[in-house]
């Protein structure tokens, strides 16, 4: 059984240790941490494990194994290299690190320290992604073009928005798709147009929430990447793969399979949330975490770990560096410690 603590508990926090504690069997929630004073007690008391205030205190316990990290992304590097250090082996959510040398450092302290490290890109476990995975990996050819988009339900606080937060906190899962669609291949050149579209009125505080970029690979793909923090159906993430030999579209707006046809034509109920989007991708990703500690340390092919979390990372820093020098920016090598 795998002892498993959770740093942060807001609201990706408490449901990855809801995930945790009650949908991946092989693991046990022992303790929740949380600066916040009292943030943790309440999910804790619920899910049967300690509560504290302090994060260094479950990566100093002998008695955990691994951390599910979800604390803001700010804090990110610097407790992964903590829970490195400490020989705890990290889940940590997107993104790994603010800045791209961040994400190399906490990369190369799990390397050094031998402990597992994945990262929070939960889209590579949808079972749509996962499939399209699956036919590219047995031989579609090079892609032409990748899409991949995220429409946020809205409602966001714009005074708590800062203007990269499209790049590195949204994108960032789109520009792992392209990745993850195009294996092998390496970015080289970003374009990305920004905008205030949804409240216009704090352009001038620099809030971006609205954003397209396009992604050139060394095999001479493609990828299109677009967010916008407001869309009136709802949680909308989709992806497409398009080849010489084939079309691949993943995800979809719809709740469920039903359709209501009545007087006023056609209706469907359209999916709001991201927790119910991808509750079972949130569920794979921690049970894959799960089993990589059990079966021994280093991540096995495939997981997303902190090479693609600093890959990603250089792409989505070059696409905020594209608007604001308003045209294409080359994308800086990733350099991890062999
Ligand atoms: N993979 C996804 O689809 C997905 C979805 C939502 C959020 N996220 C990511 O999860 C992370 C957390 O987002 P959230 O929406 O839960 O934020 P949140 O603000 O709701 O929660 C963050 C929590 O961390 C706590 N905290 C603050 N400083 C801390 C520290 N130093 N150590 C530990 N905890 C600390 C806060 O008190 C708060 O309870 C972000 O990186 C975000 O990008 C990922």
């Amino acid at each position: 059984m795998t002892r498993v603590a959770l740093i942060g508990s807001g609201r990706m926090g408490a449901f990855h240790g809801e995930t945790v504690a009650q949908r991946v069997p092989a693991a046990r929630l022992v303790a929740v941490a949380d600066p916040r004073p009292g943030a943790a007690d309440a999910l804790a008391a619920r899910l049967g494990a300690a509560a504290t205030t302090d994060p260094t205190a479950v990566l100093a316990d002998p008695g955990i194994d691994a951390v599910v990290i979800a604390a803001p992304a700010r804090f990110h590097a610097d407790l992964v290299v903590a829970a490195a250090e400490s020989g705890t082996h990290v889940f940590c959510e997107k993104p790994m690190a603010m800045e791209v040398a961040d994400a190399v450092r906490a990369t190369d302290a799990a390397r050094a320290a031998g402990v597992v490290l994945q990262v929070g890109f939960n889209r590579r476990f949808a079972a749509d992604w996962r499939a399209a995975r699956t036919l590219v990996d047995g031989g579609l050819g090079a892609p032409r073009t990748i899409r991949s988009l995220t429409r946020d339900p809205g409602g966001f606080d714009p005074a708590r928005v800062a203007p990269d937060t499209i790049f590195r906190e949204t994108l960032i899962h789109d520009i792992d798709t392209l990745r993850f669609l195009n294996p092998g291949a390496t970015a080289v050149e970003v374009y990305a147009v920004a905008d205030a579209l949804v409240r216009p009125d704090w352009r001038d505080r620099g809030l971006l929430d609205t954003a397209v970029m396009t992604v050139r690979f060394d095999n001479g793909a493609t990828g299109i990447a677009e967010a916008c923090f407001e869309a009136a159906h709802g949680y909308d993430v989709r992806a497409e793969w398009f080849g010489p030999g084939a079309m691949l579209s993943m995800g979809s707006t719809r709740a469920d399979g039903l359709v209501v046809h009545d007087a006023a034509g056609l209706s469907a109920a359209t999916v709001r949330y991201d927790q119910d989007l991808f509750r079972d991708a949130y569920t794979a990703e921690l049970t894959t975490f799960v089993d990589a500690v059990v079966h021994g340390g280093g991540a096995p092919g495939g997981l997303p770990g902190g090479e693609d979390a600093a890959a990603a990372l250089a792409i989505a820093v070059a696409g905020s560096e594209s608007v604001r020098a308003g045209r294409p920016v080359p994308v800086a090598p990733v350099a991890v410690s062999a």
